[in-house]
């Protein structure tokens, strides 16, 4: 029911203002020697993980455990640790405790906790959560989107998503007139970053050559990467990015990101056109984003979401 959203989502936003401080001492003191031990090695060097990812995944896990009875966890630590967390149709809880770990080591600012809970294997309620930034991003199904700080009321005090920059309402035809996100992911095998490079190429290039004939000439206003799946989703959400592709994320980078560019009007498709329910979204690892945009029934073009596709796989 909307009450049980509505008292799942307050609970969300007090583990966001539990993780908070923490994930905030950690960036503080990243350079200090007695945290030295900072790194611990997971993947290879593009896919870290530190002492504190693992420290608040646990302390949140914990908290869901005692407060919500029933409720099923899946964690970026606990499934790297070794623990079977399949997903489900009951009330999951979907989490990043550190999101764009790597930014996390070298102090750049854009990292964020996402906590997500899908029911049925939808996500329901997203919030994700800055503390560097102090920039609170939340939604519920049927609610709402809004960026507040931590301490605010989102609905009174925060901006109800998309912010109403001047380019923001504008309909999205093609990508060219699109700022987009897209990342390196963290599997840098030849064939994985030969395949992103392509992409990246035909989100990018200027050049003729690069169309294939007949096809609407045209390349993306500029590129951008984040380092954090969360992070680029909410700057989808605010209409800052029109559009955000990744080949790669895992269902804790993106559960809480989807609600909330849902409720601000956008939609999140899977990213090579394919038609999928919301558990094959979760888990398919493809994911395509596009902002809110003014057509009469307030989501964002087909039309530029299957242009955006077109050249991110062609
Ligand atoms: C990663 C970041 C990165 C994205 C990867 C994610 P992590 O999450 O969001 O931007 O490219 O797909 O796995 O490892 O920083 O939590």
């Amino acid at each position: 029911t909307t009450a049980d959203l509505e008292s799942f989502l307050h609970f969300a936003i007090s583990l966001a203002q539990l993780a908070g401080p923490i994930i905030l001492e950690g960036f503080n003191s990243r350079f200090t020697p007695e945290r030295s031990a900072l790194l611990v090695k997971k993947g290879n060097t593009a896919d870290l993980v530190t002492e504190w990812d693992q420290k608040v995944e646990k302390i949140v896990r914990a908290e869901i455990a005692s407060k919500m009875k029933g409720h099923c966890f899946i964690g970026e630590e606990t499934v790297a640790a070794g623990e079977e967390c399949g997903l489900t149709n009951a009330p999951t809880w979907i989490v990043d405790p550190i999101d764009g770990t790597t930014n996390f080591v070298h102090g750049f600012p854009f990292v964020a906790i996402s906590i997500g809970l899908a029911i049925n294997q939808e996500p329901v309620v997203g919030v994700i959560y800055n503390p560097m930034m102090n920039q609170l991003f939340t939604a519920a199904k049927g609610q709402g989107a809004y960026v507040s700080k931590i301490d605010e009321n989102p609905r009174e005090q925060g901006r109800r998503l998309p912010l109403s920059y001047p380019h923001a309402p504008l309909p999205l035809q093609d990508i060219s007139m699109a700022l987009i996100a897209g990342e390196y992911g963290s599997s840098r095998g030849t064939k994985d970053i030969n395949a992103r490079t392509v992409s990246m190429r035909n989100l990018a290039a200027v050049e003729p050559a690069a169309w294939t004939p007949g096809r609407k000439a045209g390349h993306a206003h500029g590129i951008r990467c984040l380092g954090t799946a969360a992070m680029n989703m909410m700057c989808v959400a605010q209409g800052q990015f029109d559009m955000y592709w990744e080949v790669g994320p895992w269902e804790w980078d993106i559960c809480a990101g989807i609600i909330i560019i849902r409720e601000s009007g956008g939609v999140v498709v899977d990213g090579c056109g394919r038609e999928v329910t919301d558990g094959e979204l979760l888990i398919g690892r493809r994911i395509l984003c596009v902002r809110a945009c003014s057509d009469e029934d307030g989501n964002s073009s087909p039309e530029a979401i299957a242009a955006a596709q077109r050249k991110i796989i062609e």
